[in-house]
């Protein structure tokens, strides 16, 4: 059985219609990626998955529909958002935003060791731990959602561009660490807009073009695809 198993969800912003039958499978431990250009429907479906955004179709975390579950329900199911502009809380430390990441777990134990292990992911958040987010730099910042986000264990990780904005050094360093995670076993999926870095780490990809599932296939698959090499990679 898929972890998460979508299918034909559509989902709009009053009447327009931004995702339109998509149908979409994640195993455990996966890493998918979702590529497709501005206003593609990537956003829209990591919302539909977390639950932000009603959506109409098959939702499935696991064989049990997640459609009457409310966005902060679907946390404590293991599905971990980290959302389009990272949201932190900027004015707080890294640490503080870490723990509350993991808002919803009770075990102190339990969190200081997957506190402890996100640092060894991002060691440089080892570093700044009691210094204020807003501090950072864009890149670690982008570290600190990403940990924030594993503070509360997920099974599903949703990555919504976590490389927009971020300059080169880090942006590896970020995939790199996006792909660790998942080969710890935690599934991702994850959109983006670097066709390259997310061939090059995930396992699967979707394209969506206009709120629909254009392409799909193994990143082998696709890096060969023609298409997909003039329209994603312009080669
Ligand atoms: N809050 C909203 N109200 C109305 N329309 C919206 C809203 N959010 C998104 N849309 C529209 O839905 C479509 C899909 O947007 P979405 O944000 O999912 O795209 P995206 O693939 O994430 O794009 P980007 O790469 O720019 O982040 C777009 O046409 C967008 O204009
Ligand atoms: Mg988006």
């Amino acid at each position: 059985m898929p972890l998460l198993d979508i299918q034909d969800l559509s989902a709009s912003y009053g009447k327009a219609l931004a995702l339109e039958s998509v149908s979409l499978q994640v195993e455990p431990g996966e890493l998918v990626g979702v590529l497709g250009p501005n206003g593609a429907g990537k956003t829209t479906l990591l919302k539909a998955v977390s639950r932000s955004l009603a959506a109409s179709g098959t939702l499935k975390l696991e064989g049990r529909s997640l459609l009457g579950y409310a966005a902060h329900e679907v946390v404590g199911l293991g599905i971990c958002h980290c959302p389009e502009g990272r949201r932190l809380f900027s004015e707080l430390s890294v640490r503080k935003n870490l723990e509350l990441g993991a808002y919803l777990r009770s075990s102190r134990q339990e969190i200081a060791a997957d506190m402890d292990k996100v640092l060894t992911l991002f060691p440089i958040l080892r570093e700044r731990l009691d210094q204020m987010v807003s501090t950072l730099s864009g890149g670690q910042q982008q570290f600190v959602a990403i940990a924030r986000a594993l503070m509360g264990r997920p099974r599903l990780l949703l990555l919504d561009e976590p490389s927009v904005g971020i300059a080169h050094k880090l942006k590896i360093e970020i995939f790199d660490a996006i792909r660790t995670i998942a080969a710890s076993g935690v599934a991702v999926l994850m959109a983006e807009q670097d066709a390259l870095n997310t061939l090059r780490v995930a396992q699967r990809i979707y394209v969506l073009e206009n709120g629909r599932i254009a392409h799909q296939g193994s990143s082998s698959e696709m890096a060969g695809d023609d298409h997909i090499r003039r329209i994603y990679l312009g080669v």
